[in-house]
């Protein structure tokens, strides 16, 4: 039985409170925590990340994996302000995003788009660490263009406190193609003061394996994707018992909630082809019957294609 903190990745559209509350409900304990996905600070507006509040008011989040918050963004107040709201309604820590590789995020030099320019990240970490109430912790890549990048930022996030790092050894151009660079993560271990939380490409129990042996000084390891292509991937981590059908029964319970939300019917159709489209991974179908589910066009239509496949994979 492993201790090693596993954390749930942010991921906009599908990890949001929906997910994580039905994760919950069928996998409990499996992840320790969850970072939500991002409240961004865009064009500086305190609003347009307080819209997205509901994610992580503590109300909607008390039976669900425990979630820390997550700020994309580099306006100093505004960060402060909202870092400091969150702490009012109960945050101890908030994450800063400086790894998002979205184009037109990065090229407004937020997400890892600042990490070219280790002068404006100091300025942001000058600017909100002594202004801040909660702890900060941080989610980054490598660099954006280059993987040498992470060597100038080093040394400015060693000088501040700060609760962990998390990597994910890739550059922002790269996206999430190419394979993710553990040599140079190797590298740049040793010169981090931080604890650093490790995150990318684990799909299986043995990939997790792998990375704690290669990297035994990490301190925790963050799962996205392998989530969802595989739900029970965290409790087998986690050498949790789990009932044989887990994964459909994760999907019938994950498309039941979705049900329940009130909004057009579109929107479900939407919000359950998002996850559809990772989450058919851990079913039984091939890809062409995936598909189908993809094609249909009604909600009625979508959940009978699905519950034919999570039916057929319970026999
Ligand atoms: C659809 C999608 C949305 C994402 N949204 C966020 C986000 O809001 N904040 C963030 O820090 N990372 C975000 N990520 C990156 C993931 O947190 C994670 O770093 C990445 O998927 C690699 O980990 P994995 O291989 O375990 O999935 C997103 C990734 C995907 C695929």
């Amino acid at each position: 039985m492993t201790t090693m903190p596993l954390i749930l990745a942010p991921m906009q559209g599908l990890t949001e409170r929906l997910f994580r509350h039905t994760f919950h409900q069928c996998f409990n304990g499996a992840f320790d925590y969850a970072i939500s996905p991002f409240l961004s600070l865009t064009h500086g507006n305190l609003n347009d990340a307080w819209d997205k509040i509901d994610d992580v008011l503590p109300a909607h989040n008390t039976d669900s994996i425990p979630v820390v918050p997550q700020i994309l963004g580099k306006e100093t107040d505004e960060f402060v302000a909202l870092a400091n709201r969150l702490y009012d309604i109960g945050y101890h820590e908030v994450n800063w995003n400086i790894g998002c590789p979205m184009r037109r995020v990065a090229g407004k030099h937020r997400g890892s788009g600042i990490l070219p320019y280790p002068n404006e990240v100091q300025a942001v970490l000058d600017g909100i660490i002594p202004k801040i109430k909660p702890a900060l912790s941080i989610k980054m890549r490598l660099g954006y263009y280059d993987d040498a990048e992470i060597s100038k930022i080093i040394p400015i996030l060693n000088q501040y406190p700060i609760a962990n790092i998390t990597i994910h050894p890739r550059t922002g151009k790269q996206q999430y193609g190419g394979s993710v660079n553990l040599d140079r993560l190797a590298e740049i271990l040793p010169d981090i003061k931080h604890p650093v939380i490790y995150n990318g490409d684990i799909r299986t129990v043995d990939q997790y394996h792998a990375v704690l042996h290669r990297f035994p000084q990490i301190a925790g390891v963050m799962i996205g994707r392998g989530a969802l292509y595989n739900p029970t991937l965290p409790s087998q981590i986690k050498s949790k018992t789990y009932h044989d059908n887990a994964s459909s029964l994760f999907i019938d319970q994950l498309i039941a909630n979705i049900m329940n939300l009130p909004i057009p019917d579109q929107g479900k159709i939407r919000k359950i082809k998002e996850y559809w489209c990772l989450l058919w991974q851990s079913t039984k179908a091939t890809e062409a019957q995936s598909k189908i589910v993809l094609r249909s066009a009604t909600l009625d239509e979508v959940t009978t294609a699905i519950k034919k496949i999570t039916t057929f994979a319970a026999n």
